[in-house]
């Protein structure tokens, strides 16, 4: 059956489906809920009824732009293209939003930094460029 691509919005029980199923964390429908009405964009893929892939952006709509939660189901993974697909329609998005400043950021998941370098993102530290951050939740609480 073909995939279909779509960026309509997809609901919490879809977004923390596909999470469970790539092995990540899964927050509550609350918190899932409001990420996706925040999110500028969302690509996803359906075989029929069934979401397969996902991945979205976040960030101000014009300077800062951060590609985020990139998952394909693991049934469909490295078979279909569905990842590449995704990411280039997310490109799409940001040539028609993102100002030529703009920094258009992403993270990896452990080794997957080079399916990111074969889409063309630049793996951080480079000689001009900085490590990338993150401030775990739990050192968070004790500021
Ligand atoms: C990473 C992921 C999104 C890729 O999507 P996918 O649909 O499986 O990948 P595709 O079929 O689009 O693969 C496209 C290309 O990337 C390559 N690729 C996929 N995963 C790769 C990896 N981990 N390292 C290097 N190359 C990779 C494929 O070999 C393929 O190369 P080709 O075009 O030269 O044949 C998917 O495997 C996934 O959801 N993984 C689990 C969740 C995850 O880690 N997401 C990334 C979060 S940062």
């Amino acid at each position: 059956m073909a995939i279909i691509y779509t960026d309509e919005i997809i609901t919490a029980t879809e977004y923390n489906e596909l999470r469970n199923s790539v092995g990540w964390s899964v927050p509550t429908n609350r918190c899932a809920e409001q990420a996706l009405a925040h999110s500028l964009y969302i690509c996803s893929a359906y075989q029929g009824q069934q979401i397969v892939g996902s991945g979205r952006v976040v960030g101000d709509g014009s300077l800062i732009f951060c590609i985020m939660d990139l998952m394909v189901h693991p049934d469909f993974q490295h078979r279909y293209g569905i990842g590449v697909r995704i990411l280039h329609n997310i490109f799409h998005y940001l040539k028609v939003h993102a100002c030529p400043e703009a920094d258009i950021l992403g993270m990896a998941a452990l080794g997957r930094e080079r399916f990111y370098e074969k889409m063309g993102f630049v793996i951080r530290p480079t000689d001009s460029l900085g490590a990338g951050m993150v401030m775990p939740y739990a050192k968070l609480l004790k500021y």
